[in-house]
């Protein structure tokens, strides 16, 4: 079994999808065993509630420092024996001490295909606004390792989703969601924590 932390700020979809996943048999040898969010208020709290898995609730705003927040979140983490982190929609910045804390253990999902839309500034509706506002006609989403440059970790799976005519940023949002968000991140992490069974 190789330990899984989500970490959530928001209305958890990806969350659930992994959540899901996990119960269907499909996280490989994953176990998704801690929920940290960087918002109180977040529903993917509720989400992992209703899932029974622990959950706690680490914000930015209460350390002096990035620097602090980091180390404050490794701990944890590590003190949970945890051995893999997958940002879900997760909006804090993350530090090199955390980066370090667990290099080459810390996925995201971004709602493009990277290189496209992506970079400082391209998060939620922004990265589908920018999109349509570019007229590509094929858009997705991307797994790929965390590292110090945003969204420039390489890249694990991705997958395409067609812009419709018609389309607004949160029919775009929406449909990458439901078609290439939810399927890739479970996908990703049953991959990766099957390696690390593997590895260790
Ligand atoms: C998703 O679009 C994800 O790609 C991005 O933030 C959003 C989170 O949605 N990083 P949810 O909280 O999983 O519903």
């Amino acid at each position: 079994m190789v330990k899984v932390a989500v970490l959530v700020s928001g209305g958890g979809t990806n969350l659930q999808a992994l959540i899901d996943a996990q119960a269907a048999g499909k996280l490989g040898c994953g176990k998704i065993s801690l929920v940290v969010s960087s918002n109180a208020k977040a529903y993917a709290l509720t989400r992992a509630e209703q899932a029974g898995i622990p959950s706690a609730v680490i914000r930015r705003k209460d350390y002096a420092c990035g620097e602090d927040y980091d180390v404050a979140l490794a701990k944890k983490l590590k003190e949970e024996g945890i051995q893999l982190v997958v940002l879900a929609g997760f909006l804090s910045i993350l530090g090199p001490k955390f980066i370090d804390a667990y290099r080459d253990r810390i996925i995201n999902i971004h709602p493009s295909l990277i290189p496209s839309f992506c970079g400082d500034g391209f998060y939620g509706l922004k990265v589908h606004e920018a999109a349509l506002a570019y007229g590509v006609k094929v858009t997705g989403a991307t797994v790929h390792f965390v590292n110090e440059i945003t969204d420039g970790g390489s890249i694990i799976l991705q997958k395409a989703v067609y812009v419709e005519e018609g389309d607004t940023p949160e029919t775009l949002q929406r449909r990458v969601m439901e078609q290439a968000e939810w399927e890739l991140l479970p996908k990703a992490t049953a991959m990766l924590c099957d390696k690390i069974q593997e590895a260790e």
